[in-house]
């Protein structure tokens, strides 16, 4: 297992672009609440951007405002983002066991003037793009800036060493290979997030098992606070390999069932888990007691027409949101009519 490096401190950052507002300034002011959602720049799969309000939601019912949000499996980060920017958390914490993932977060928090430069000027060529699938990146600069590039010209927005350019290698199709690598969008993306740099509490480079006993050992120690909240958001059931550098197999997916179990029985740490619906999670978690919510999320497939994929919520809090009538409407029409399969659906149980 990688050892996870240090948090990263404040002194790192670069010139401050433009003040964020403090937690306590965004929760006063309604009109920062109206504001825009800030956008992640990397196009991820299976990103929970549509899930963010909804998480809000969770903390508002149980009437939390932690001091610290882990995400534990980063990527794109749009839950820990909106959260940050809505003030509804007062920090954030971001893991993610891919190098190139974090290695992104911490030069949009860290060396935000050095990677908006090189998006400026980097070309978006085929060549280029090609130049970068075989770099092995070494630096944190490095990988940040293929990991965003590749991200943006790859076949979806996959990071894995198996998808093709947008536009194919002959460049023959109707989007060509540049047609989402928008500098200007990006750099005022990055822009934006990396003003609330100041509570970033760390960006970890290593396991989400690993990184729950650093944050236990780092607040026994009184360098994090104890009013943390987690937020998973693990790799797909079906199909992860096709999308992440780093997925699960049955044992990983087991292993977190047994740590969640152990942070609601034991622990008594706060968490909030989002699944893709599957068979499996009925069989890994259908006895627990912990309240359950399905929610409908809506991806875009490559061609761009819409579908509509269905998340699963889980939570050790004891109250989670109550579907609308419209939440129900979507989710039946989606399954054709039925009730959809796995986890306890529709319905919220409390512990
Ligand atoms: C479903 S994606 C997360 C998407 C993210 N929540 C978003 O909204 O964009 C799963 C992520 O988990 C990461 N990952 C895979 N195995 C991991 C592990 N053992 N520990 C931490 N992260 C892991 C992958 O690199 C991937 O970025």
């Amino acid at each position: 297992m990688r050892s996870p490096s240090d948090p990263l401190s404040t002194s790192a950052s670069s010139a401050r672009p433009r003040a964020a507002p403090t937690a306590g300034q965004t929760r006063r002011s309604g009109r920062k609440r109206a504001e825009a959602p800030l956008l992640s720049p990397l196009r991820y799969p299976g990103s929970k951007r549509r899930l963010a309000t909804h998480v809000g939601e969770i903390l508002d019912l149980n009437e939390r405002s932690p001091e610290l949000f882990v995400e534990a499996f980063a990527g794109g980060a749009s839950v820990a983002i909106r959260l940050l920017q809505l003030g509804r958390v007062k920090s954030i914490g971001l893991v993610d066991l891919d190098p190139m993932i974090a290695a992104f977060w911490r030069t949009v928090f860290f060396d935000t003037k050095w990677l908006c430069r090189e998006i400026a000027k980097v070309p978006v060529t085929l060549a280029q793009w090609e130049t970068y699938r075989a770099t092995k990146p070494r630096s944190d600069r490095t990988r940040a800036l293929v990991c965003l590039f590749l991200n943006r010209t790859s076949f979806s927005g996959i990071l894995n060493p198996r998808s093709g350019p947008i536009g194919g290698y002959e460049q023959k199709g109707e989007f060509k290979i540049d047609c989402r690598f928008t500098r200007e969008t990006l750099i005022d993306r990055i822009e934006k997030i990396a003003a609330y740099r100041d509570r970033v509490a760390f960006i970890w480079n290593t396991s989400w098992d690993q990184a729950l006993m650093d944050v236990r050992t780092k607040q026994a120690a009184d360098e994090l606070p104890q009013d943390v909240f987690y937020y998973f958001d693990p790799p797909f059931f079906e199909k992860a390999e096709k999308l992440y550098t780093f997925y699960f197999d049955d044992a990983d997916h087991i292993a977190l069932r047994d740590a969640l179990v152990d942070m609601t029985d034991h622990a008594r740490e706060p968490w909030v888990l989002s699944y893709d619906m599957a068979d499996r999670l009925e069989e890994l978690y259908g006895d627990r007691p912990e309240s359950t919510h399905i929610e409908l999320l809506y991806s875009t497939s490559g061609g761009g027409d819409r579908r509509v994929a269905t998340e699963v919520i889980l939570s050790n809090l004891p109250r989670l949101p109550i579907p609308s009538v419209e939440d129900k409407r979507r989710r039946s029409k989606a399954h054709g009519g039925e009730r959809p399969k796995a986890a306890k659906p529709q319905k919220t149980r409390v512990a």
